[in-house]
């Protein structure tokens, strides 16, 4: 579908409150990421389990959102359908002013590499290859020279405070050094939308703090956008709004 014919979609009717502001409608070229009606459900035997009943969600661009709810709401669903890696039962994933509703695996996938970033509770980093090297790998593969990519994941790492762990492997980082080298890999092709399941979720409390201000920090810097998981109720505080997934459907905090 053109990008035209996205901005003549018919916007969510409910208006929606973020942080005391509501918003009534948006542009939807200023919002990197929009899910629509998303609707999620499971069957196992007889049973049926709806996950997610209709879920809306508007991400501006340079905006934290968190996404809370208790363990089994389908915060990890909900990403999984927003980042392109699984299909909603109904509903449509809008990615920086693209509808993927109607899309192919192969352009879902395309969408998935150029748009979206991913990080996880364990990082993932590749452990042959030192920090420098797992932030210049997707670039390289997505086509930039490697000096471009080397200077781009040099600065995102200084700017994650692990400059000077560049060139240790992944193995000789401490966990929190290991986000943030795993927050630069999942920044490195200027995502339009980061999606993040509890990133510090496997850090004591000090250092999951310092990991996700600069998380924060590195979002608005960067001008993308981040919807981010979270059972750290002091952490959600610290974003520009809270999204509790609660009988699949989301409330605003
Ligand atoms: N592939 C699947 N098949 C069947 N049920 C599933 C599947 N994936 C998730 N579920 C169920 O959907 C519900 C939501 O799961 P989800 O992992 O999204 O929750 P969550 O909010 O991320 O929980 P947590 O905080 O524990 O990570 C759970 O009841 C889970 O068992
Ligand atoms: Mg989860």
């Amino acid at each position: 579908m053109s990008e035209a014919a996205v901005a003549d979609r018919p916007q969510g009717d409910e208006p929606m409150s973020v942080d005391g502001m509501t918003e009534v409608k948006r542009d939807p070229q200023e919002l990197a990421l929009s899910l629509q009606r998303v609707e999620r459900r499971f069957h196992q035997g007889e049973a049926r389990l709806d996950v997610l009943r209709g879920v809306n969600l508007d991400l501006p661009r340079g905006q934290v959102q968190a996404l809370v709810g208790p363990s089994g709401a389908g915060k990890s669903t909900l990403l999984q359908i927003a980042g392109l890696l699984e299909h909603p039962d109904s509903g449509d994933v809008i990615l920086a002013g693209l509808s993927c509703a109607g899309l192919n695996d192969a352009a879902r996938t395309r969408v998935r590499r150029e748009k979206l970033g991913f990080v996880y509770q364990f990082h993932h980093l590749l452990p042959e290859f030192n920090a420098l090297e797992n932030v210049v790998l997707p670039q390289m593969l997505a086509g930039r020279s490697r000096q471009e990519a080397s200077e781009r994941a040099m600065d995102l790492l200084t700017s994650l405070g692990v400059g000077e762990r560049a060139t240790h492997r992944p193995a000789r980082l401490s966990g929190g050094e290991q986000q943030r080298v795993a927050i630069a890999r999942a920044l490195a092709n200027r995502p339009a939308v980061l999606l993040a399941d509890e990133p510090t979720g496997n850090l004591d409390e000090e250092t999951a703090d310092g990991v996700f201000n600069m998380l924060i920090k590195t979002i608005r810097d960067e001008g993308s956008a981040l919807l981010v998981a979270t059972h750290n109720p002091d952490l959600a505080r610290r974003t520009d709004g809270i999204a509790r997934l609660h009988n699949g459907l989301i409330e605003w905090a």
